[in-house]
This record gives C-alpha cells, sequence and structure tokens, in this order.
C-alpha cells in the first residue's frame, strides 16, 4: 500500500448501501433506537446480529428484517449478565470470524430513584443497565474487529451524560462515563482501525418514553421545548449511527454527538415552583 492510499478515505462504492457486506452487532435492537438501528444497518446492506432481552420482539425484528430483504439474527440475552455475553459472542464469532460494527445501545433511565433516597443497590442497578455491559460487549468484540482490519463502536449513552441533570445524578454519571469511555478508547485504538464515537440522545419517542402521550393538549409548546420544535424518532438516532458506523465518518473519532433537537445547546432542564421538582418540557412554571 502507498502512503496515499494509507492516508486517502475509503471509497464510497454505493451511497444507498454504506455498511455493504458487513456484520454488525446492536445491542437492544429490537426496539426503540435500536430497532430503527437494526433496520436502517440491514437497509445499506449490512449483517445484522441483535442481542435483546424481550424474544417476541426479538423474533418479529428479524422477521421485519428479513421480509424487507435485509440479513439479521436475533440473540435472545440480558447483556447485563456476563455469561450470556459470552454465549453471544461465540455464537456471532462462531458464524463470523469478524465483526466490523458494534452498537452499545441498550439503557434506561429507570428505576429511577432520586439521590437522596438512593441506595448501594440502586447504584448497582444504574451500573448494570448504562455501563457494565458497554465494557462487557466492547470487550467481547474488540480483538475479533481488530484482527478482521478494524471498524467502528458507537456508544448510544444521553444527552444528561453531556450536562447537568439534576433529575438523577447516578444514571447521568453512568451516561457521562459511557461517553468518556467512548473518547478515551477512541484515543487507544485508532492505530488499530477502530473508531469510536458515542451518541446522546433526548426527546426521542420510544416504549421507554412516551413524550407524544405526556404532551397531549401542549404539542404547541415543542418550539419551546426544542429548538429544532419537535419530538425525535428512533430514525433520528439510527441516521446518526449510520453515519458514525459506515465510511462517512471515517476522519471521526472519540467524539459524543448530542442528537437532541438541539436541548443541549438551548434547552434543559428547570425548577418549577408549581411542580416543585426539574421538568424539561414546562407547560408553565
Ligand atoms: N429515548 C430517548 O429520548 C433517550 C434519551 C436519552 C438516552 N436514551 C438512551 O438510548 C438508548 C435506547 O433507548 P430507547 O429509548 O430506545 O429504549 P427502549 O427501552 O425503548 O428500548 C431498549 C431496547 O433494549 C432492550 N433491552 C433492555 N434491556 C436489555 C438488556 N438488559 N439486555 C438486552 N436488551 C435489553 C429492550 O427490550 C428494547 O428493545 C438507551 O441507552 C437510553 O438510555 C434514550
Amino acid at each position: 500500500m502507498t502512503s496515499e492510499e494509507v492516508s486517502s478515505p475509503p471509497p464510497i462504492d454505493n451511497w444507498n448501501r454504506l455498511l455493504d457486506g458487513r456484520v454488525a452487532v446492536v445491542t437492544g435492537g429490537a426496539g426503540g433506537i435500536g430497532g430503527a438501528v437494526s433496520s436502517l444497518f440491514a437497509q445499506h446492506g449490512a449483517h445484522v446480529e441483535f442481542i435483546d432481552i424481550d424474544a417476541e420482539a426479538a423474533h418479529a425484528k428479524e422477521a421485519e428484517i428479513l421480509a424487507a430483504g435485509g440479513s439479521a439474527r436475533a440473540h435472545v440475552a440480558d447483556v447485563r449478565d456476563a455469561a450470556e455475553v459470552a454465549r453471544v459472542a461465540a455464537d456471532v464469532l462462531g458464524a463470523h470470524p469478524y465483526v466490523s460494527v458494534l452498537v452499545n445501545n441498550v439503557g434506561d433511565y429507570r428505576p429511577l430513584v432520586r439521590f437522596r433516597e438512593s441506595t448501594p443497590e440502586s447504584w448497582k442497578e444504574m451500573y448494570d443497565i448504562n455501563l457494565f455491559h458497554i465494557f462487557a460487549v466492547t470487550h467481547a468484540f474488540l480483538n475479533p474487529m481488530i484482527e478482521g482490519g478494524g471498524g467502528s463502536i458507537v456508544n448510544i449513552h444521553s444527552v444528561e451524560g453531556m450536562r447537568g441533570y439534576p433529575g438523577e445524578p447516578v444514571y447521568g454519571s453512568m451516561k457521562a462515563a459511557a461517553a468518556a469511555f467512548t473518547t478515551d478508547l477512541a484515543a487507544g485504538m485508532g492505530r488499530h482501525g477502530i473508531r469510536v464515537n458515542g451518541i446522546g440522545p433526548d426527546l426521542t419517542q420510544t416504549a421507554q418514553v412516551d413524550y407524544i402521550g405526556t404532551s397531549v393538549g401542549s404539542e404547541h409548546l415543542w418550539e419551546a421545548w426544542a429548538p429544532v420544535g419537535r419530538v425525535g424518532w428512533p430514525e433520528d438516532q439510527a441516521r446518526v449511527a449510520l453515519f458514525l458506523a459506515s465510511d462517512l465518518s471515517s476522519f471521526v473519532t472519540g467524539h459524543n454527538v448530542p442528537v437532541d433537537g438541539g436541548t443541549k445547546a438551548g434547552g434543559g432542564w428547570f425548577w418549577s415552583p408549581t411542580a416543585g421538582r426539574f421538568v424539561n418540557r414546562p407547560k408553565g412554571l
């Protein structure tokens, strides 16, 4: 390889198939943001090996992708369990020696326990669902990614890890740690052909956060709540994940992108004296 080849951006042969022939692993890939990532990556030619704790949703997502002409396989597992992560990794790597994309997407703010009422058990719960599995799943696939010639890791955390989050600082800390892991891993792994970037979602309609249902009658306030003036959709997140996973972003690593309709830039949490709590979509203070 000449130095010019080494320093050139990788060619993109088909802009409609940005992940053609690549094997992608997605955690929580059956529903919500992860479900949209699985579908969009399959549409762009990836073979998607996704992991989800919800067996029914996982089989439905696999059937949906196959019916659309894509390639995917569902693994039913709990990524909080190291033995289950090892089992799925062995299964995936038994079928494909290399993977080139990994999206760590699982995470949850629930059960929400305010810090003053929190316990060592509730701190551990936040760690398990938001951070532990990012280490476990990344550790399981990193060496095979390097041996396969490199790849891209996308960690989906939260905009709450990128700003002050008054509601639940333990959740915010886990998300901030996921963002820091993203940057730190990227700094060490770039020379091994691995890029690592993160996405900090906000205001995205999923089963976990029903923004639409809780905004009925106040839809006109979206222009106040989010600078872009609307609720977000899982596809909004998936499009950025596609950018970060594909060669479109081949010169981007170590960054955390808020995909939040602008709330980090111009929105946030407000103390509501009438509600007696912090609100991110005030209907009146
Ligand atoms: N929706 C938002 O506005 C928003 C905001 C900030 C951060 N996030 C983050 O984005 C990510 C995705 O959120 P979402 O809103 O799509 O969530 P969701 O709850 O709607 O979907 C999560 C998916 O992961 C699966 N899952 C949950 N626990 C699992 C486990 N232990 N093992 C395997 N699979 C599991 C679920 O079955 C589901 O398919 C999370 O990390 C979340 O914290 C979302």
